[in-house]
């Protein structure tokens, strides 16, 4: 088929476009080519800013597509916009949303894709007034969306992730023995996906006829606490993790501005979600790879692509965890 990636040179995207051309698609990117592209293979490509939503449609239209993966709209304008643009024009449209979408605290534990939609940040509403444009359209004229929700994903493309968020200094703080800060007791649930698995998810939908008018989380098989996270990564790299717990809201406290942004909206509820809906519908999404072969081939592309920073470069990780250490001392001497 030939199939058009709104991105594609991304964390995500790569992956996709890598299988694409893998399976024997035919791959076109729109994107504004300022990500250097991590793929081999022949492409077509097509430079623009999505935001330009004249040059966008002016660009687009110029050729015939049997699909498009949408890795670039956040807002229901842009969704809107792309309905305008692609209904009638193609046989299925693949959204990127998020599990954003459910916020937390999640009313069922793995979440299935019926949990209520109450998102708690500004980019989670975003991809659900997305999605239910794309919805919409589906029900009123069968624009034929297929929508993703993907969590955690990780991979070679990014550094590896701690409560931070993507922290290029965490492997090298592993190494050194560093500690690691963990919110809570450490048990609240999370669940990484590696990016090779997403595309699978992503690139079997394509032209599969279940999967319109459908939404699939789409999610690693391995649901972990941040304990086991740590501890399992570590080994992956050869070491023992170093972790030290603390409260989310002492953690909020204690980092600068914005660092834990991610903690706040993400970290602190269980995050675990049913891959189900998306196995029993695209039988590609399978064979999906272990946490510990994950982290070795991500770390692989950290230590090739030099992208490491030292262990000492977010400076209240350590100040935070003598803090917690202290604090732990004196319980323990009543
Ligand atoms: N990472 C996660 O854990 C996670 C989890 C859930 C959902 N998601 C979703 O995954 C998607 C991100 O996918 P990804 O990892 O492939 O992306 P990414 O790493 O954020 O890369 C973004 C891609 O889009 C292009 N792009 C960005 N802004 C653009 C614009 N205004 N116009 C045209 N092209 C633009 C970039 O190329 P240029 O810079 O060259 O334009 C690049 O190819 C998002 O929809 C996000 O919500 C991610």
């Amino acid at each position: 088929m030939r199939v058009l990636v709104l991105g594609g040179t991304g964390l995500i995207s790569t992956a996709i476009v890598e299988r694409l051309l893998h399976t024997g698609h035919d791959v076109v990117l729109f994107n504004r080519g300022r990500t250097p592209a991590r793929f081999a293979g022949n492409v077509t490509r097509i430079q623009g800013d999505r935001q330009d939503f004249g040059d966008f449609q002016h660009k687009v239209t110029t050729s015939d597509y049997d699909a498009v993966i949408d890795m670039i709209t956040f807002d229901p304008r842009t969704a809107a916009h792309a309905v305008e643009v692609f209904q009638g024009r193609v046989s299925q449209y693949l959204f990127c949303s998020t599990v954003c979408v459910y916020g937390g605290p999640l009313t069922t534990i793995p979440a299935h894709e019926d949990e209520p939609l109450r998102p708690v940040s500004d980019y989670g509403r975003g991809k659900r007034d997305a999605e239910q444009v794309f919805m919409t359209a589906w029900e009123q004229s069968e624009f034929p969306v297929t929508i993703f929700r993907p969590s955690h994903c990780y991979g070679p493309g990014a550094p590896l992730l701690d409560i931070w968020g993507y922290n290029a200094s965490l492997v090298s703080r592993i190494r050194e023995g560093r500690p690691i800060l963990i919110p809570g007791d450490g048990r609240g649930l999370w669940q990484p996906g590696f990016v090779g698995d997403m595309a699978k998810g992503f690139v079997g939908a394509v032209g599969c006829a279940a999967s319109l008018g459908m939404a699939y989380n789409i999610v690693g098989d391995e649901i972990m606490d941040w304990r086991t996270f740590h501890e399992r990564m570590a080994r992956a790299i050869g070491c023992e993790a170093n972790l030290v717990c603390m409260t989310t809201s002492q953690l909020l406290a204690g980092a600068p501005d914005g660092a834990g942004s991610m903690l706040e909206v993400n970290f602190q509820y269980h995050a675990a979600y049913t891959n189900e809906r998306l196995k029993a519908d695209v039988p590609d999404f399978s064979g999906l790879l272990p946490w510990e072969d994950g982290v070795r081939r991500t770390v692989e592309w950290m230590d090739s692509a030099g992208v490491h920073e030292p262990s000492d470069s977010r400076p209240w990780i350590d100040r935070l965890a003598k803090e917690a250490s202290a604090f732990e001392r004196k319980l323990a001497k009543g």
